[in-house]
């Protein structure tokens, strides 16, 4: 079966960026939220995205209104039907995606491929919601923050991914546009599997006075040609996203470089979730350009 139709659930930060990447391929793409507000919302990030590349030059003006006519959006799973993959972009909450699929599974042609961008959730719990045909038509497919600029996506395989399934969803990715790298349903799968250890470790060396926010930022970013350091890069991701994920990964592998460190748990229950709350290990309230670190520890 030939990939034609993309169904992407849910138009946050991701799965908008995950429709627009998809509708930038040539794939007709359609996208579901919640309510026609979210729907907006979503759709507008992605024409501002769109806008920006359009004013660069990465792509034509004909190309930008192409791309916004491949992509509709609905409140309805029942139009998700004709899609031949769906690429689940929702709340990273276990039932709350293990119900979606349920319904999914009965509403979707028995071909769809059913793909998550979960970023620590196991693929095989949420696979288990839907019948046996469709586990083996399961896979992840986890994308990368901002997902038209990032070019990696981990394609992941469960114990019962079909053989074929999983070398056509690579090729998918490819036809993405993006880089593809094999991973197996372990939580974390690689790239956070190395990332979040180091973010959380990074914290610890803060607590214990290694050095000041400023000074771990600049060691990491300069001493190493990294894009951010792990602060920024921790508030550019979230840190209560951050903090679910590391205790996700704390709970399947029980050990201690997994742990979320006290100040993260502090900051995550005083609502310091970084960027998108304002403040996190910097307060971007006055100028977002050029935040300046909290006095946390
Ligand atoms: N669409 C189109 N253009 C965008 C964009 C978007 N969504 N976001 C940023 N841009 C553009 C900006 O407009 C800017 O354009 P100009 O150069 O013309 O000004 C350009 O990209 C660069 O942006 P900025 O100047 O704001 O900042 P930057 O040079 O630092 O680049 C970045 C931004 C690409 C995000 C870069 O900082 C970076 O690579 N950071 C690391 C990101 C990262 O590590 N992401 C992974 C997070 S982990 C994750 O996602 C997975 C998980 O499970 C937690």
């Amino acid at each position: 079966m030939e990939i034609k139709k993309v169904g992407v659930l849910g138009c946050g930060l991701m799965g908008s960026g995950i429709a627009q990447t998809a509708a930038t391929a040539g794939f007709e793409t359609i996208v579901r939220e919640v309510s026609g507000e979210l729907c907006e919302k979503g759709l507008g990030g992605i024409e501002k995205s769109l806008g920006k590349f359009a004013e660069k030059g990465t792509i034509t003006a004909d190309q930008q209104k192409e791309i916004r006519a491949r992509l509709t959006s609905t409140t309805s799973l029942d139009d998700l039907a004709d899609c031949d993959i769906i690429i689940e972009a929702i709340i990273e909450n276990l039932e709350t995606k293990r119900e979606t699929y349920a319904q999914l599974d009965k509403i979707c042609k028995p071909e769809t491929i059913f793909a998550s961008n979960t970023s620590s959730i196991s693929i095989t719990e949420m696979m288990t919601a839907t019948s046996s045909e469709r586990q083996q038509r399961f896979i992840g497919l986890h994308f990368f923050n901002p997902v038209p600029l990032m070019k990696l996506v981990e394609v992941v395989r469960t114990v019962l991914t079909d053989e074929a399934l999983y070398e056509q969803a690579i090729e998918f990715g490819k036809q993405l546009g993006k880089v593809t790298v094999r991973a197996t349903d372990r939580s974390g799968f690689i790239v956070n599997r190395l990332l979040v250890p180091y973010m959380l470790d990074a914290i610890r060396a803060l607590e214990e006075g290694v050095g000041n926010i400023v000074d771990i930022d600049n060691a990491m970013k300069l001493g190493l040609n990294y894009p951010m350091g792990p602060f920024t890069l921790g508030d550019f991701v979230g840190l209560d996203t951050t903090y679910y994920i590391a205790e996700i990964m704390f709970n399947e592998y029980r050990e201690k470089r997994f742990a979320p460190p006290p100040l993260l748990k502090r900051m995550v229950l005083a609502g310091l979730y970084g960027r998108k709350s304002g403040r996190g290990f910097y307060d971007y309230t006055k100028d977002a350009r050029n935040p300046t670190p909290m006095n946390l520890v």
